[in-house]
């Protein structure tokens, strides 16, 4: 998911672009406003942490870009893409490496494993998605 910052400093097509460039395939995409109570579904895991209620306000600070990606080993390629939630542990050529300054506006979201894909997937997508499958495969 491309965060509120993502959409606002106009870095949509960058993110998509490295994605694309990889040679992974966009399977599902929607710009669109997050009402609070997706918000903190998605982010289920951290409710109590201090930092949960800025984190909620964050991601409906704004349009994002929900985004299904499909490849080999996606998840695990896209979190290294994506670089580390710490902008300033992230490695350069990574997307948070180049572009993100802090964690609190860190551009974008990517599920931290395969369970968690299809939760998050399920959560955003609830309409389901295109049944077209990449060439690739
Ligand atoms: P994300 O990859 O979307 O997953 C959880 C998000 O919580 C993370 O990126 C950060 O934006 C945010 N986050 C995690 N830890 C902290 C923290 N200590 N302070 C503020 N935000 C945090």
């Amino acid at each position: 998911m491309i965060k509120p910052d993502g959409v606002q400093r106009g870095l949509i097509a960058e993110i998509i672009s490295r994605f694309e460039k990889k040679g992974f395939y966009l399977r599902g995409m929607k710009m669109m406003d997050v009402e609070q109570s997706l918000a903190e579904r998605h982010y289920a895991e951290h409710v109590g942490k201090p930092f949960f209620p800025a984190l909620v306000e964050y991601i409906c600070s704004g349009p994002v870009v929900a985004m299904v990606w499909e490849g080999p080993n996606v998840v695990a390629s896209g979190r290294k893409m994506i670089g580390a939630t710490k902008p300033h542990e992230s490695a350069p050529g990574t997307i948070r490496g180049d572009y993100a300054l802090i964690m609190g506006r860190n551009l974008i979201h990517g599920s931290d494993g395969v369970d968690s894909a299809k939760r998050e997937i399920a959560l955003w997508f609830p309409e389901g998605l295109s049944q077209w499958q990449s060439c690739q495969n």
